[in-house]
């Protein structure tokens, strides 16, 4: 079967990064009889730049034919002060909408060799694995009214809206719960039902269906303030952790640099299955942004996105034996001491974006 991939590099350093996994994509076509067709376009200022916007309709067609989308990063700062459909993060935020990537999956692992780069100690990180399961087609990224208004007196008004239904919350609940029964069994659901009836309804519907369908896997409740004071204290408590599309953005960034680096952790965003076909809608992206103070140097860190790749395979490939490779690849290199500057330590030898991607394909040419 013939898979087809869209690469969307984007802005910043995603053109970088993307580059790099290209590279290993192009090693799974010639050493493990991968077969996919590649083909790319423009997505967020670099959309804006030749097309007036961040995503065209040609381009939105060319994501919802394809198997699956690669994407590197939008945003910078040539294009802040645009309003927000101008923006490059509109041409993001659109794909996921005009695709119904509602699961967000992050997940937060810390690899042995990158221990030692967390913020926290070794003995908090080391062994940590923790998915977020971020909704995140829905919420105040989404919910109307929204704008900035001027009164009458003169003062100005800005609004957004934090808006939730059963069915959003049980469709991204039951990701969260299904994924969970795959791992240790857990789910810890964040949400403000102390302050927010938005949040009060998610915490009452996720209670409800695991009452009803996911009896068998541990659910508890925990305030989003309390999440992210959890993730510092203690992270290991944790095995899936299901928000919506705000908390989740600002918890898995937190959860990000635990493992050592925003550059190491990448995600999928993931559709419903179709039930005739099989077919299921999938973007795959770091979770880090475009980065303009160091684009165009050499010097990001390509493993989110390789690892993304990775998660591609697993999902939407079906090739999960080649998924554990890449990401064995992707650790032992680490393990040898070649490092980006995000990650560098003492002693190790220093690489750049293309010299990173180097030694991860010189590795898996080691491991097969
Ligand atoms: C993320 C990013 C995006 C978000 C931006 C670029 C729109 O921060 O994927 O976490 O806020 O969702
Ligand atoms: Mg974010």
């Amino acid at each position: 079967m013939t898979f087809s991939l869209l690469l969307l590099p984007g802005d910043g350093i995603g053109p970088e990064v993307v580059a790099e996994a290209k590279k290993v994509l192009a090693w799974f076509q010639a050493n493990r009889g991968l077969d996919v067709t590649t083909s790319e376009d423009l997505l967020g200022g670099a959309s804006i730049d030749a097309h007036g916007v961040p995503l065209t309709d040609a381009a939105l067609a060319r994501a919802r034919a394809a198997d699956a989308v690669l994407m590197g990063a939008v945003g910078g700062p040539k294009w802040v002060g645009q309003s927000y459909d101008k923006r490059p993060e509109a041409g993001l935020l659109g794909l996921r909408k005009e695709l119904e990537l509602f699961a967000n999956l992050r997940p937060a692992i810390c690899f042995p060799a990158l221990a030692d780069a967390s913020s926290l100690k070794r003995q908090f990180v080391e062994g940590l694995d923790l998915l977020f399961v971020r909704e995140l087609t829905g919420g105040v990224y989404f919910g109307t009214p929204r704008g900035i208004e001027t009164l009458a007196n003169g003062e100005r008004r800005g609004v957004n809206t934090q808006v939730y239904t059963t069915s959003e919350i049980h469709r991204v609940a039951r990701v969260a719960f299904e994924l969970a029964a795959k791992r240790r069994g857990k789910v810890t659901s964040a949400e403000k039902s102390n302050v927010m009836e938005s949040g009060l309804l998610w915490k009452e519907e996720v209670s409800a269906l695991h009452a009803a369908e996911y009896a068998a896997i541990q659910l508890d409740h925990m305030l989003a303030d309390n999440c992210a004071m959890q993730l510092v204290k203690n992270p290991k408590q944790f095995d899936v952790i299901l928000t919506d599309n705000l908390f989740g953005d600002l918890l898995s960034d937190e959860a990000a640099m635990l493992t050592g680096s925003l550059g190491m952790l990448p995600s999928a965003s993931l559709g419903a299955k179709d039930p005739a076909t099989g077919k299921q809608a999938a973007l795959y992206e770091p979770i880090h942004g475009s980065a303009p103070d160091i684009a165009g140097q050499g010097l990001a860190n390509p493993c989110a996105t390789i690892l993304s790749l990775a998660m591609c395979l697993r999902f939407s490939f079906n090739r999960g034996d080649d998924a554990d490779l890449l990401e064995r690849a992707v650790s032992a290199t680490l393990d040898a001491g070649i490092r980006t500057g995000d990650v560098f330590a003492e002693g190790c030898t220093r690489v750049g974006t293309a010299g990173m991607g180097d030694a991860i394909i010189a590795t898996l040419d080691k491991l097969k």
